[in-house]
């Protein structure tokens, strides 16, 4: 189809030739023993417009650890089953600390800051784990709805191997339950959680499930309203003052758009009302967001004139 997407290739195939530069200037992800192993000079781009067209350069469908991106997908589901009561439990508001702290949680007396932090997102897996009898099955089952992949799944090495290192998200679930902010096992909750963020989706289809978000909730394909009315201005509002944690305000000066970043490498930005667009190129900035990534996006919305301000 050559459509909206396909008039940003050459683009993406120049952005794609330059991602090298960047390779060296950031490490992959060592808190998961098994993503420490991969290749850290590897690079993809994917654009989907709300028409239907993909646009993609590099290893778009090389399948990766999606990590913390997960989280936006867990918060949706959430918001499905409990709506706005989340909010009782988790923050709206960026937590100003790192995205694993514990600080925070003792300081908000276990409210943590937002659903992206993982104390706040083990509250929402916590809501998933309540209500769904399979949680992990019923998770996947909602990226593979919004991307349109049934290839989509979970990676339980990467899985297993974080689990085996998952000190700290133990240590938050125990502290949450604590204060009475988890309904669910601790350890339980942790397992789910760990198994959301090891979900394996390429570029291609992280763009396709990204694509509702800049679409009011709806796939456009169909029509078919995945998030109830004004739901996905919401998430983007979240993702673009929370979506990169401590980074979320550099990354708005820089590329200006809603996003959210994962260990894995990988970051999925909006653009309402025209497009997703998903980059992965796994050496991670002190931040735990991708350099060649980041860089990407930034040429991208520039050049492509992009921001939503
Ligand atoms: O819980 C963790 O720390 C990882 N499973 C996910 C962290 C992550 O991706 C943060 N994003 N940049």
């Amino acid at each position: 189809m050559n459509g909206e997407a396909s008039a940003l290739a050459p683009l993406l195939a120049e952005i794609a030739n330059d991602a090298p530069r960047y390779y060296g200037q950031g490490r992959v992800n060592t808190s998961i023993p098994k993503l420490a192993a991969v290749d850290p000079n590897q690079f993809a781009i994917a654009v989907a417009t709300l028409d239907g067209d993909v646009a993609t350069a590099g290893s778009a469908n090389v399948p990766f650890s999606i990590q913390s991106i997960s989280k936006v997908f867990s918060l949706c589901l959430a918001l499905s089953y409990v709506g706005e009561d989340l909010w009782d439990r988790v923050g709206r508001n960026p937590s100003g600390m790192r995205f694993n702290s514990l600080t925070r949680v003792e300081l908000e007396k276990g409210r943590p800051a937002n659903p992206f932090v993982n104390p706040g997102a083990l509250v929402v897996a916590d809501c998933l784990v309540e209500r769904a009898a399979t949680p992990i099955h019923t998770f996947v089952g909602y990226l593979r709805k919004f991307a349109k992949s049934a290839r989509i799944g979970i990676d339980y090495d990467v899985a297993r191997s974080e689990l085996s290192m998952a000190f700290r998200n133990f240590a938050a679930a125990s502290l949450l339950k604590d204060y009475g902010n988890l309904h669910g096992d601790p350890n339980g909750i942790v397992y789910a959680y760990t198994h959301f963020c090891a979900a394996t989706m390429s570029c291609v289809e992280l763009a396709r499930a990204a694509l509702p978000l800049a679409n009011e909730g709806r796939d456009p394909a169909t029509g078919q309203e995945l998030l109830p009315p004004g739901r996905s201005r919401r998430i983007n509002a979240l993702m673009l003052t929370c979506g990169l944690y401590d980074a979320a305000g550099d990354f708005a000066y820089r590329v200006g758009l809603p996003a959210k970043s994962g260990v894995g490498g990988a970051i999925v930005a909006v653009v309402p009302n025209r497009m997703a667009i998903s980059v992965w190129s796994p050496e991670l900035d002190e931040l735990g967001n991708s350099v060649a990534g980041f860089a990407a996006l930034e040429r991208l919305a520039r050049e492509a004139d992009l921001s939503v301000f």
